[in-house]
């Protein structure tokens, strides 16, 4: 566990440390958990998954993310209720709660939070471009041993262009929820300071919306360390969900912390953050890029009350001039 005044890091199962944190503590909840497919569930494998991966994307003989089991969003839901009902626990009345999912698991994590009692305010996205992982069946019309030659021809034929059922994927779904405020909006800004957006946050100009293009490239020009971890998600992003819904000083929480890209955030706005991992792997990195994101603030900090000191004499050009550092 590593704590300063900005953020808190546990190496912990967030099922369990979440119960530490007290009621009505926290102002906003930005998290990224795992979404039971492909093996990245809460036992979360990371030689397992780097190994499977690395046969050219492809898991348990089919493209990574393309593998169909109806029982993986009955267990991520089963998995993410408990949670939800924490997440509503600790959040602050009118406090909002941002959970990222993925297009055919959506209606599961909305609905956990639903259960839990947050009132479901949008679908929010993440707009980026991913890699198309539909296949074409003549592969198995050509093993097909009940089938003539001809008949996989004409069968090949028919079926050209047609492929199985994903599309090129272009969003990642957040849920946004929020905890039932106290009172109106008014009221429950005055008592607890969230509950409204910050419309003059902006990504590009416009008035925030609920499509958000960042593409994913981004992560490389954020970071010049190579981030070991298959589902890094851009500081950009997350800062501008991290401004639309805080204000400066307000503790953000992230369950799922992975590399830390939320927390790096959550610094960098000078929002405070705390932080469960289970994986010691990823709980080192995203403790060292905490500590740096730190470390960078205090510079800024130091170079800001410099600035504002009255300007000094510059030294005589004297060659002989020495520094006394006594
Ligand atoms: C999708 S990743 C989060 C990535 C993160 N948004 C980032 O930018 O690096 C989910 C993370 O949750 C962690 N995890 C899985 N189950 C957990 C649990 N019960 N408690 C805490 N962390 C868990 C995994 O080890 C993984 O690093």
């Amino acid at each position: 566990m590593f704590r300063s005044a900005s953020f808190q890091l546990y190496n912990a199962d967030c099922r369990q440390e979440i119960k530490n944190l007290a009621p009505n503590s926290i102002d906003f909840i930005v998290t990224d958990p795992p979404y039971f497919i492909d093996g990245m569930d809460n036992h979360w494998d990371d030689q397992k998954l780097k190994k499977k991966s690395a046969k050219s994307g492809v898991i348990g003989g089919l493209p990574v993310g393309m593998k169909f089991d109806r029982s993986q969003g009955e267990c991520l839901q089963k998995f993410l209720e408990p949670l939800c009902n924490e997440f509503y626990r600790v959040l602050k009345p009118g406090g909002f709660c941002v959970v990222f999912s993925q297009g055919r698991l959506y209606h599961r994590t909305a609905m956990s939070l639903d259960l839990a009692g947050f009132e479901i305010r949008d679908l929010l996205a993440w707009k980026y471009e991913g890699q198309a992982k539909a296949f074409s069946q003549t592969h198995f019309i050509k093993k097909d041993k009940n089938l003539s030659e001809k008949e996989k021809q004409q069968l090949i034929e028919e079926l050209d262009g047609m492929k199985t059922p994903q599309l090129k994927p272009q969003i990642e779904p957040m849920t946004l929820g929020q905890k039932p405020k106290e009172g109106t909006f008014v009221e429950n800004w005055q008592k607890y300071q969230v509950g409204l957006v910050d419309t003059k946050e902006t990504l590009n100009g416009m008035f925030p919306g609920t499509l958000m293009d960042v593409p994913k490239s981004v992560r490389q020009r954020e970071t010049d360390a190579k981030i070991e971890h298959l589902t890094v998600k851009p500081v950009l992003l997350i800062s501008h969900l991290i401004k639309l819904f805080t204000r400066k000083g307000q503790i953000v929480l992230d369950p799922f912390t992975g590399s830390g890209s939320h927390g790096v955030a959550a610094l960098q706005n000078n929002r405070r953050f705390i932080g469960f991992e289970i994986e010691k792997r990823y709980y080192d990195i995203a403790d060292e890029r905490l500590n740096k994101q730190l470390h960078a603030n205090k510079i800024q900090q130091t170079q800001r009350v410099m600035l504002r000191l009255p300007a000094q004499k510059p030294f005589e050009k004297n060659k002989n001039h020495q520094i006394d550092f006594t």
